[in-house]
C-alpha cells in the first residue's frame, strides 16, 4: 500500500441502506482500500442539516457502520469513524468559513436544490455543507475522495479551498488538491420504478429499489416488477437517452459483475429483458444477500459497533488533531 494515497470519503448516515449506497459508495470504498490507507466517515453533522429525529440519527449510524463492515470494509487496516467524534472537524469548518467566498457557495447546485424554493428558511448549516465537506477532506489531506456524481461540484470547491489556503497564508503545497475518484457506469442508481430519478429511500413505493436487507424472494419480485421498455437489449441502450430504465438495469448488472456497461450489452445484444432480469436477480441474490444477513447480524452486536467506532474515532483524532495544530499555527489562532 502507497502512504501516500490516502483517501478520505463521507456518507450521510442513513437507515435502510439501498444498492443506491451500496454501488455509489460503499462497493467502491471495498474496492479501493486494498490500494489506499482510506478514512471512511459516517457524516453525522452533515446529516443535521435538514431536520433530523436524534434517535433515528443514533440507529442510522450503527445501520451504517454495519453496512460498511459487512460489505467487507476492513476496519483493521481502515478507520471508519463518526464525524463529530473527531472535534477537529467542526473547528477546521470555521477557519474554512473564512477561507472560502460566499460567491463560491452561490453556485452550489445541490444547496439549490435542497432548499428549494424557500432559500430564506434553508438552515446556514445547509448553505456551508460544502465548506464542512472540504474539512472534512483537507483535515486528513487526503489525495483522492471517492464521490458520486452529485459531489463533484462540492470536490471542485475543496480544491478550490486549497488553493486560496496556501495563497493567502504562502503556503504552497501545504494542501494538495485532492482528485475525485468517480465510477464511471454507476456514479448513479436509479429508481426501479422511474429511470429519470435516483434510487431513495424516501421514494414511497419499496417496489423502487433494493435494500441491503431485502431477502431473496424480494429482490426476485423487485426485479421482476420492475420497469424496462418493449425493445430487446442493444446498443442504444447506453448510446442514446431514451432508454433510462433499460440503462439503469444494464447498469446495475455491469457494477455487479466489475464489467463495462458496453460489454454487458455486447454479450446481451438482441435478447430480452425477462432472461435478463432473472440473470440480474441472481447476481443480486449472490451479491446482496448475504451483506443483509450478515448487516442484520451486527445490529444484534451493538457493543461490537461501538468498540469498531470507539477505535476509529482515536485513530482519526491523531491525525486530525494534528494536521489542525499546524492549521491553526498557520492561520494564527492559538493551540
Ligand atoms: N456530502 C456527502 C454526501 O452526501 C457526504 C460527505 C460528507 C462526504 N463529507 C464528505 C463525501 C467528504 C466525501 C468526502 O454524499
Amino acid at each position: 500500500m502507497n502512504q501516500n494515497k490516502r483517501i478520505l470519503s463521507g456518507i450521510q448516515p442513513t437507515g435502510n441502506l439501498h444498492l443506491g449506497n451500496y454501488l455509489g459508495a460503499i462497493n467502491n470504498f471495498v474496492l479501493l482500500q486494498k490500494d489506499f490507507e482510506c478514512f471512511f466517515m459516517l457524516a453525522d453533522m452533515h446529516a443535521i442539516t435538514v431536520n433530523h429525529d436524534p434517535e433515528i440519527l443514533k440507529e442510522n449510524i450503527l445501520d451504517t457502520a454495519a453496512a460498511f463492515l459487512a460489505s467487507g470494509i476492513d476496519a483493521k487496516n481502515n478507520t471508519i469513524f463518526i464525524q463529530s467524534a473527531v472535534g477537529a472537524h467542526a473547528e477546521l469548518a470555521w477557519i474554512f468559513n473564512c477561507i472560502a467566498r460566499i460567491g463560491w457557495l452561490n453556485r452550489m447546485t445541490q444547496f439549490k436544490e435542497k432548499a428549494g424554493s424557500n432559500k430564506e428558511k434553508a438552515s446556514i448549516g445547509l448553505y456551508t455543507y460544502p465548506v464542512l465537506m472540504a474539512a472534512d477532506i483537507l483535515l486528513y489531506k487526503a489525495t483522492h475522495v471517492p464521490v458520486g456524481e452529485d459531489q463533484k461540484q462540492h470536490l471542485e470547491l475543496c480544491r478550490d479551498i486549497a488553493i486560496k489556503f496556501n495563497n493567502d497564508f504562502n503556503k504552497k503545497d501545504f494542501f494538495t488538491t485532492p482528485e475525485p475518484i468517480i465510477p464511471e457506469d454507476i456514479s448513479r442508481v436509479m429508481s426501479l420504478r422511474n429511470g429519470t430519478q435516483k434510487m431513495s429511500k424516501s421514494e414511497e413505493s419499496d417496489l423502487s429499489r433494493i435494500n441491503l436487507t431485502d431477502d431473496a424472494d424480494l429482490i426476485i419480485k423487485k426485479i421482476q416488477k420492475a420497469k424496462t421498455d418493449s425493445e430487446p437489449i442493444s446498443q442504444n441502450i447506453i448510446t442514446g437517452r431514451d432508454r433510462p430504465e433499460a440503462r439503469n438495469l444494464v447498469n446495475i448488472f455491469s457494477a455487479l459483475n466489475n464489467k463495462k456497461a458496453k460489454e454487458i450489452v455486447e454479450q446481451w445484444d438482441g435478447k430480452v429483458f425477462s432472461d435478463f432480469k432473472k440473470e440480474l436477480s441472481s447476481l443480486l441474490v449472490e451479491k446482496i444477500c448475504p451483506i443483509g444477513k450478515e448487516i442484520q447480524k451486527l445490529k444484534l452486536n451493538k457493543d461490537f459497533l461501538q468498540k469498531v467506532l470507539e477505535d476509529g474515532k482515536n485513530k482519526a483524532n491523531i491525525v486530525a488533531n494534528k494536521n489542525l495544530k499546524e492549521i491553526k499555527e498557520i492561520v494564527g489562532l492559538s493551540k
